[in-house]
């Protein structure tokens, strides 16, 4: 098992900040025409020194182990972070210490880089009243007949 491998389990083993955040300031969705994997991400606000920075984040997947471990450390590494500092993130840096993506993998890092610069766009942004959450919103979807159930755990 390679080092990356190795903090993929690792971060999976202890995923952060899954799920709706209902308290939302904005919200992004996005899927990747890689695979069709989807996430959402959800970004909440505050006051820090005068600036206006991202208290927390939160996210829901539809995607691979990769991709919900970078959104797990990105969800992480935003808390601070200004809107603008967010933008300039690059999916390898919103990897963080999980180490370089490998090519085969870019594609799951900028899934979570999509989904934070639709939560970051206010042209863009919808508020979660109007998208509760992914699998509701994927669900309401009637016409597409493809309707995801939980299992459970
Ligand atoms: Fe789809 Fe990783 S394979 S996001």
């Amino acid at each position: 098992m390679s080092d990356f491998e190795k903090n993929i389990k690792d971060a999976l083993a202890d995923p952060k900040n899954q799920g709706e955040m209902t308290d939302a300031d904005s919200v992004g969705t996005v899927g990747s025409p890689d695979c069709g994997d989807m996430m959402r991400m959800w970004l909440k606000f505050s006051e820090k020194d005068g600036k206006r920075v991202i208290d927390r984040a939160s996210f829901q997947a539809f995607g691979c182990q990769t991709a919900i471990a970078v959104a797990s450390i990105a969800t992480e590494l935003l808390k601070g972070k200004t809107a603008e500092e967010a933008k300039n993130l690059s999916a390898q840096d919103l990897a963080g210490d999980l180490g370089t993506l490998p090519p085969m993998k870019i594609h799951c890092g900028q899934l979570v880089e999509g989904a934070l610069r639709n939560a970051l766009d206010p042209s863009e942004t919808t508020t979660t009243e109007t998208k509760p959450s992914l699998i509701g919103d994927i669900n309401s979807r009637k016409s597409s007949g493809l309707r995801i159930v939980p299992l459970e755990q």
